[in-house]
């Protein structure tokens, strides 16, 4: 079987697949655009929250087991096409996840200075496929949205650089949060604050941050009975609020940086013009609806800022030949078996695509944390094994394991393994040594294939 996507969910499929009841022999490829695995828990889950990152650990312990081939450094569309896989396997699970940042259609959303959040993640979390250079040149900076994602993007913002080094950045993302020039870091959430999407635990971090004075503005600060109803029902929900009503009694200490929360205020248009690129945001004040919900009340306020991080959802990317809804992100699918047709809604009266499926957010969207990608891959799995017992996958014509590593030969693909991967973390790790730090991430494609080749 291949799956397509080394990120948490297609590893927890392999490693489901490897663990789950069956009568049949099975062999494993793991095949990876990038040349190591772990999707977002390498490339998107921030530096300075190595808990989190620490899920790799348990990621690894499943790909040292053996039972798994790696094939990173091979891109599904270019390098290996439907028609391969087809060739070659029963099965092919996409698990591709999201990469791409949630189009937010605003008037001036394309003017310099105006920042997708992925992108901004992309350069801290060192992607190897992205410019090592990022303009931290702005000193009032809004971040629209109220996901943890924003929480990531402001905290990241707002953080002192020397409170950034006991982690995996390179030099070269110390050295741009060094120079930064940031002063005020304004977050815009459109609803209300019993309605954020922020964690608890998240929120709580912001409020420690050293050298950053926390503002919540008590005319931003509104709740209506559908906002005590949710404090009510969910411990989450109540938790967060506490939180931002113990930021609202904070008196300023001075700080050289200030973090601004802002309720109830949607975006209407990033002011600026091509030359001078963002010089501020208009937004229209916002009014709770009593079920969770706002509605405009047509007063506009025109902030005045330097620069506008766009934090409103990741969002999925289509695949060549593989169905896929184009408004959702999503590949078509119900419960992970892969269906014609490109309108989620509609997968269920579209005939099943036989050895297809999907997992993780390329399955159901870009929300959720990693744990969740286990079940995901737990539905998945179970209806490919109820597939193959009834006897539902196609044969594939060369179901050899050698035959794949030749076809990638024969097209000069320089696909990296799993030993490979050790020999970079190994490079990684002792990068970061002489300074104390667990790890130093390596940036580019070039030097993490040199480390991975290098016997
Ligand atoms: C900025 C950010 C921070 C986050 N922080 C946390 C956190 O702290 N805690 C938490 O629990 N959750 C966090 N999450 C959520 C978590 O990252 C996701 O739930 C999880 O990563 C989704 O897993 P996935 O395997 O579906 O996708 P991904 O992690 O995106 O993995 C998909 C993999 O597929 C590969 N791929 C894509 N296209 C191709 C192709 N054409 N060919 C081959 N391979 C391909 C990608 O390179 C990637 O490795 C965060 C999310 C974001 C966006
Ligand atoms: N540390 C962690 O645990 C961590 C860190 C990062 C990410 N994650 C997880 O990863 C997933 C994705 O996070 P995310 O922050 O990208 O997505 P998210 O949780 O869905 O949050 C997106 C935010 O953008 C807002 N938004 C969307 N469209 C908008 C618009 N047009 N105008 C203004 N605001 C708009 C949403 O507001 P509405 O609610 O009003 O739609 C919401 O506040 C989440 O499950 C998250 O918990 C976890």
């Amino acid at each position: 079987m291949a799956i397509v996507g080394a990120g948490p969910a297609g590893i927890y499929a392999a490693d489901l697949l490897t663990k789950a009841e069956r009568d049949f022999e099975l062999s494993i490829d793991l095949f990876e655009r990038l040349p190591a695995p772990f999707g977002l828990v390498r490339y998107g889950v921030a530096p300075d929250h190595p808990r989190i990152k620490g899920i790799q650990n348990a990621l690894i312990k499943v790909l040292d087991r053996g039972d798994v081939r790696l094939l990173a450094n091979v891109d599904f569309g270019t390098d290996i096409t439907l028609e391969d896989l087809r060739h070659h396997y029963d099965a092919i699970i996409f698990s591709t996840g999201s990469f791409d940042d949630a189009r937010l259609d605003l008037p001036g959303v394309d003017l310099p200075r105006s920042y997708g959040a992925a992108d901004f993640v992309n350069w801290y979390d060192a992607h190897p496929d992205v410019s090592q250079e990022w303009p931290l040149d702005s000193e009032r900076v809004a971040v629209i949205g109220n996901g943890n994602v924003a929480l990531d993007v402001a905290r990241v913002l707002a953080k002192q650089a020397d409170d950034m080094l006991s982690t995996e950045i390179p030099h070269h993302v110390y050295e741009g949060l060094r120079d930064s020039k940031v002063t005020d870091v304004h977050v815009f959430g459109r609803r209300g604050p019993a309605q954020t999407k922020f964690t608890p635990l998240e929120l709580r971090e912001v409020g420690l941050v050293k050298d950053v004075d926390i503002v919540v503005y008590p005319e931003d600060y509104e709740f209506d009975e559908a906002s005590m109803a949710a404090i009510h029902s969910s411990n989450q929900t109540k938790q967060v609020t506490k939180t931002l009503t113990d930021f609202t009694l904070r008196e300023p200490t001075g700080a050289s940086r200030r973090l601004h929360f802002h309720f109830l205020h949607s975006p209407v248009e990033i002011l600026g013009d091509e030359d001078s690129g963002v010089t501020g945001l208009r937004t229209e004040r916002q009014q709770l609806d009593g079920n969770g919900g706002v509605v405009g009340t047509g007063t506009m306020h025109d902030w005045d800022l330097d620069a506008v991080y766009r934090a409103v959802g990741y969002f999925g990317s289509p695949l060549s030949q593989i169905p896929f809804d184009a408004s959702k992100g999503v590949i078509t699918n119900v419960e992970g078996r892969v269906h014609a047709g490109d309108s989620q809604a509609a997968a269920a009266d579209t005939p099943v695509i036989d050895g297809l499926y999907a997992t993780g957010w390329i399955k159901r969207g870009p929300v959720g944390l990693i744990g969740h990608t286990k079940g995901d891959a737990l539905e998945t799995i179970t209806h490919l094994i109820e597939d193959r017992n009834a006897g539902r996958l196609p044969e594939p014509e060369e179901p050899s394991e050698d035959a794949i590593i030749a076809l990638l030969e024969s097209r000069g693909v320089d696909f990296a393994d799993w030993d490979g991967f050790h020999r970079l973390e190994s490079a990684e790790r002792a990068l970061g040594e002489p300074q104390g730090r667990e790890r130093m991430k390596i940036a580019t494609r070039h030097e993490m294939l040199e480390h991975s080749r290098r016997q």
